[in-house]
C-alpha cells in the first residue's frame, strides 16, 4: 500500500524539489522516496533552475545538494532562501561532514542528509520533520511580530496619552524619537537597539503625567515649585515603566534623559559611563526638539539657538559623540527631521 504524507498537511502529496546536478543521484533519491511514498518530485540540476522552479510554484520543501554547478556551500541556501524565505531547506551532500550540516542548520536549513545513507522511509521522515519545524518556526516568528506590534501600538497610545493632556507639547516625543533613532543610526547602532531608543524616544516624558495639566500649559517663566515638581518627571517615569519587560532599557532610557555628561542633570546626577548611551542620545534629541520648537513659556529659538547649545556644551553637558552624529544628521536633513514623520529605516545614508 503506497504510504501518504501526514494527516495534519493540507494535500495529500508532499511536493518535494529534488536539487541535484547528478542525474544518477537525484533518481535514485527519487526512487527512494517513491518506495516511501507520498511524494511528488520536481528536479532542478541548477540553481538558476532551482530558484526558477520555484517561482513557477512553490514547493512544500527543497532537498538542496551543496556542491552545483553554478553555486556551493553555504551561498546555495543563501539563493534558495531568497527565492523562498518560507521553504523548509534538507540539505543532502555527499560528505560525511558534521561540520557542515550544523553550519547549514545555522544558515536556517531544517536539516541535513548524508547521501547514501538511509533508506527512503528515513528520508521521508526526515523531510517530514523539516516541514513541521519550519512550521513552528514561521508560527513563533509570526507571534514575536504580533507581539511586537501590540507592543509598539501600545507605547504610542502611552505617549499620545500624555500628548492629550498638554496638547503644547503634541508631537514632541516622537520628534525627539525619530531624530534619536537617526542620531543613533549615524553612530552605527544595531537595528534592534534603535528600535528600544525610539520606544524610548515615544515615551521620554510619560513620567510628566503626573504633573498638573495646568502647570505644563502655564505661559511666562515657572516658577521654582512648578520646576521642582516638573523635574521629577524622569523618576515618575521610571515608576510607570520599569516593571514592563521591555527587550531594551527603556525605563533606564527615561529615568536618565535630563541627566548630564558632567553630573550637573537630574535626578541623581549621573557622570560619563554612568549614563547610558540611549540617554545620552535621547538628552541631545530632546534638547535639540526643545529649543527649536515653541514652549508655552517661550517662543520657537529656531535650531541654530539649539545647534549653538549643543556646541557650547559637548563634552560637559552632551556626549560629543553624540553631538557630532546629531550635528551631521541636522546637516544633512535639515529641519524636515524634526518636521516629517519620516521612518527612519527609509533615510537614505544614515549609514554611511
Ligand atoms: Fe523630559
Amino acid at each position: 500500500m503506497t504510504e501518504t504524507r501526514d494527516d495534519s498537511l493540507a494535500s495529500p502529496w508532499i511536493d518535494l524539489l529534488i536539487v541535484e546536478d547528478n542525474p544518477a543521484d537525484a533518481r535514485l533519491i527519487e526512487l527512494m522516496l517513491a518506495e516511501a511514498g507520498g511524494f511528488r518530485c520536481r528536479k532542478a540540476a541548477t540553481l538558476a533552475a532551482a530558484v526558477a522552479a520555484i517561482a513557477e510554484s512553490a514547493p512544500d520543501a527543497v532537498l538542496l545538494d551543496l556542491s552545483l554547478p553554478d553555486g556551493c556551500g553555504m551561498a546555495t541556501i543563501e539563493r534558495i532562501r531568497a527565492a523562498g524565505p518560507q521553504l523548509p531547506i534538507v540539505i543532502c551532500t555527499g560528505l560525511n561532514d558534521e561540520s557542515m550540516g550544523l553550519a547549514a542548520l545555522q544558515h536556517g536549513c531544517q536539516d541535513y542528509l548524508v547521501k547514501g545513507q538511509g533508506d527512503g522511509h528515513q528520508i521521508r521522515h526526515t523531510i517530514l520533520y523539516a516541514i513541521e519545524r519550519k512550521g513552528m518556526e514561521e508560527e513563533r516568528r509570526l507571534n514575536a511580530d504580533r507581539f511586537k506590534r501590540v507592543l509598539l501600538q501600545t507605547v504610542r497610545s502611552l505617549s499620545l496619552t500624555l500628548e492629550m493632556r498638554d496638547p503644547y507639547t503634541t508631537g514632541h516625543q516622537r520628534r525627539v524619537a525619530q531624530l534619536a533613532a537617526a542620531i543613533g543610526r549615524r553612530m552605527g547602532l544595531e537595528e534592534g537597539r534603535l528600535e528600544g531608543l525610539h520606544t524610548g524616544g515615544l515615551v521620554h516624558d510619560i513620567g510628566k503625567i503626573n504633573v498638573p495639566a495646568e502647570f505644563l500649559s502655564r505661559p511666562g517663566k515657572l516658577s521654582a515649585e512648578i520646576h521642582m515638581v516638573i523635574r521629577m518627571h524622569p523618576q515618575m517615569g521610571w515608576e510607570i515603566m520599569h516593571d514592563i519587560e521591555f527587550p531594551w532599557p527603556v525605563a533606564t532610557m527615561i529615568l536618565q534623559h535630563h541627566e548630564r555628561l558632567d553630573g550637573s542633570g537630574y535626578p541623581h546626577g549621573l557622570k560619563g559611563d554612568e549614563i547610558i548611551l540611549e540617554a545620552r542620545i535621547l538628552a541631545v534629541a530632546d534638547v535639540l526638539e526643545a529649543i527649536s520648537s515653541h514652549r508655552p513659556y517661550r517662543p520657537a529659538l529656531g535650531l541654530e539657538t539649539a545647534l549653538a547649545e549643543l556646541r557650547q556644551h559637548s563634552g560637559t553637558r552632551y556626549d560629543p559623540q553624540v553631538v557630532v552624529a546629531c550635528i551631521a544628521v541636522i546637516e544633512e536633513y535639515g529641519p524636515a527631521i524634526l518636521e516629517d514623520d519620516i521612518p527612519v529605516h527609509q533615510m537614505p545614508g544614515l549609514n554611511s
